[in-house]
């Protein structure tokens, strides 16, 4: 069983539960059983009710995500764009070329529209990580993030553009990097840090050398790890001296990082993530950036599975952008909460996603 938004259904799935709405047309309320299919005519009315959120649908008669933010294809043209980018970056006598920015630049266009035109779209952790390949895969996510929460900062179109490809090309130095060390278990000696931490200036280096992108987008590849209180690395930065890019992009790297399955650390749930980039608020990261992140960033997607701490078990129907944490839930015994707008729900907190929700997130 999902729950799918109403803008996610389609005639002939399946109700997975009873739905009542009412249909303003004819003035009546109808009851549609489970196990009913739904017609065009069911899904209008319950989107002319504006009661609706969604409903269970049966898993087997949909073949859709619970939210499917970005396209499948671009998604692997990107990644097949950043394998030959890397491929060239690597051969010291061709390096990356024109065509390789031209193709993650249009990455970077498809991104733009497929974000900019949802902007009531959470981004649903699950939706981006599809693939086991984690420098490009990881590239590709903060790249995503970044434009999302370009997006929701309001940068024209030529900037979110320059911030896609900074996020597609911000850890790209990370493959001069012996794979030993990159994926060592335990902890990186000094030297070894020190090796990694050279990332930003090799890919900054290359790129330069070959005149490929603005200032600005270079900044963002070689500011990515400063931080706000100036803690960060290569050159100790602070505040306003990091580029913005880098700082939209340092959010996105930790939030994709710490969400990741890495061989030194299991990954954590998205909302321990969120909370996580919520501590580092005004330390390591801008507060502006982190507000716009928790306004485009799903800690508990649609669909999913929490905790409460009134001991039941809930389903995640609506998400409240002004208050993340606290979405629309119902519970496994019928009641519905409104964790954000309803003060009679205010001292129910949401204690975490449930296991198999955990799962599904983090693996797909
Ligand atoms: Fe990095």
């Amino acid at each position: 069983m999902v729950f799918l938004s109403v803008a996610d259904l389609t005639p002939g799935m399946c109700l997975a539960r009873d739905i009542t709405y009412f249909d303003g047309s004819v003035g009546t309320i109808v009851t549609m059983k489970l196990g009913s299919k739904l017609t065009d005519m069911n899904i209008t009315q319950m989107i002319s009710s504006g009661s609706v959120t969604g409903a269970f649908i049966d898993e087997k008669s949909s073949e859709v995500r619970i939210i499917s933010s970005i396209n499948t294809q671009i998604k692997e043209d990107a990644i097949n764009n950043l394998h030959s980018l890397a491929d060239n970056f690597m051969d010291s006598g061709k390096g990356i070329t024109e065509s390789d920015i031209d193709k993650i630049g249009n990455t970077a266009e498809q991104l733009i529209d497929e974000l900019s035109g949802k902007k009531d779209i959470l981004i649903n952790i699950a939706d981006i990580k599809m693939y086991d390949d984690y420098t490009f895969h990881h590239c590709l996510s903060v790249a995503i993030m970044s434009i999302a929460i370009g997006v929701e900062m309001g940068l024209p179109r030529s900037q979110l553009n320059e911030l896609g490809v900074a996020g597609m090309l911000h850890d790209i130095g990370k493959v001069s990097i012996p794979i030993e060390i990159i994926n060592k278990k335990g902890r990186l000696t000094n030297d070894e840090f020190g090796t990694v931490k050279l990332h930003p200036v090799y890919a900054a280096q290359h790129i330069k050398a070959r005149n490929l992108v603005s200032t600005d987008c270079l900044a963002g590849v070689l500011m990515h790890h400063e931080r706000w209180d100036g803690s960060g690395y290569p050159f100790g930065l602070k505040e306003e001296q990091i580029h913005l890019y880098a700082r939209i992009m340092a959010v996105a790297d930790v939030y994709d990082a710490l969400t990741s399955n890495r061989p030194y650390r299991n990954p954590s749930p998205p909302n321990e993530a969120i909370e996580f980039i919520m501590g580092g608020m005004g330390s390591h990261f801008d507060e502006n950036v982190v507000k716009a992140f928790l306004r485009k960033v799903a800690p508990y997607p649609v669909g999913s599975r929490v905790k409460l701490s009134n001991g039941e078990n809930a389903t995640v129907l609506k998400n409240n952008n002004a208050y993340p944490l606290r979405p629309v839930v119902t519970s496994d015994n019928g009641s519905l909460y409104d964790l954000g707008a309803d003060s009679r729900y205010m001292d129910i907190v949401i204690l975490g996603l449930d296991e198999p929700t955990m799962e599904k997130l983090i693996h797909g």
